[in-house]
């Protein structure tokens, strides 16, 4: 087991939601739309995963792409934090049949991956969690996952509109994105995201990816406040 030094970063320290809390996590998968088993699906053959393929998913809560990708016959190891999100996805694993993957409680700062280099890291609404210093790091982490020419796949929060134009960006964002409250993220979770996470601006994730040895082989701006990219490990 590695031990840190007492300056390092104490991911059990969630930012934002509280996904150790059973209620938000049975509530996850109704709010989370990014995430349904046709989209992950989806994402899962764009992606080109299939049998053969090591896959890690960092931040994988509810499991839904984890599933997805050990269905297509990847070895998939599922790393969350958060024990209750574990409990959660393990049990749907297995509901739905899906007994191969490798659930870790970690986070992406203290995982250790002790199986073949993989050749896909995935995360998704997750990274922001980190200060922008410790996403430096998870991102080198992830790096050193990979085998060369493995693949990243990075999609979040991250703000691509005008800095100047912040304020309306974001006050926009939370207008046409909250839900009532019993129906998906409301105002108050997007406003707690905004002032509590750690989204940034996409030419600070771009500039990490370059300096943690990735190509950023597709950069796509969704929203203006939500990307994702496709990496190819080069170093
Ligand atoms: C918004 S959910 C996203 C879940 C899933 N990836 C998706 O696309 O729907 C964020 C997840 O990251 C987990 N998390 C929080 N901090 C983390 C960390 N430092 N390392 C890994 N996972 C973390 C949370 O427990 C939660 O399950």
């Amino acid at each position: 087991m590695n031990s840190f030094p007492a300056w390092y970063f104490d991911e059990s320290k969630m930012a934002g939601i509280d996904f150790e809390d059973i209620a938000q996590v049975e509530a996850f998968d109704c709010k989370q739309t990014s995430s349904t088993p046709e989209k992950e699906q989806a994402l899962v053959k764009r992606l080109g995963i299939s049998s053969g393929h090591t896959a890690i998913d960092l931040g994988a809560g509810t499991g839904t792409f984890a599933i997805q990708a050990s269905l297509q016959g990847a070895s998939v190891h599922a790393i969350d934090i958060s024990q209750s999100m574990l409990a959660y996805a393990q049990q749907k694993a297995r509901k739905m049949g899906v007994t191969t993957i490798n659930f870790h409680r970690a986070g992406f700062l203290t995982y250790e991956h002790n199986d073949n280099l993989a050749d896909f890291v995935i995360t998704k609404a997750a990274l922001h969690i980190l200060p922008d210093f410790w996403k430096m790091v998870a991102l080198l982490r992830i790096a050193s996952m990979l085998k060369p020419k493995g693949i990243l796949y990075l999609r979040d929060v991250i703000f691509s509109f005008p800095i100047s134009e912040y304020e309306s960006s974001i006050e926009n964002w939370i207008e046409h994105s909250s839900m009532p409250e019993g129906e998906g993220w409301t105002v108050k979770d997007y406003q707690m995201h905004v002032r509590e996470e750690h989204s940034t601006f996409a030419w600070i994730i771009e500039a990490m990816l370059r300096r943690a040895g990735f190509e950023i082989t597709e950069a796509n701006y969704l929203t203006p406040t939500t990307a994702e990219y496709i990496c190819i490990k080069t170093a």
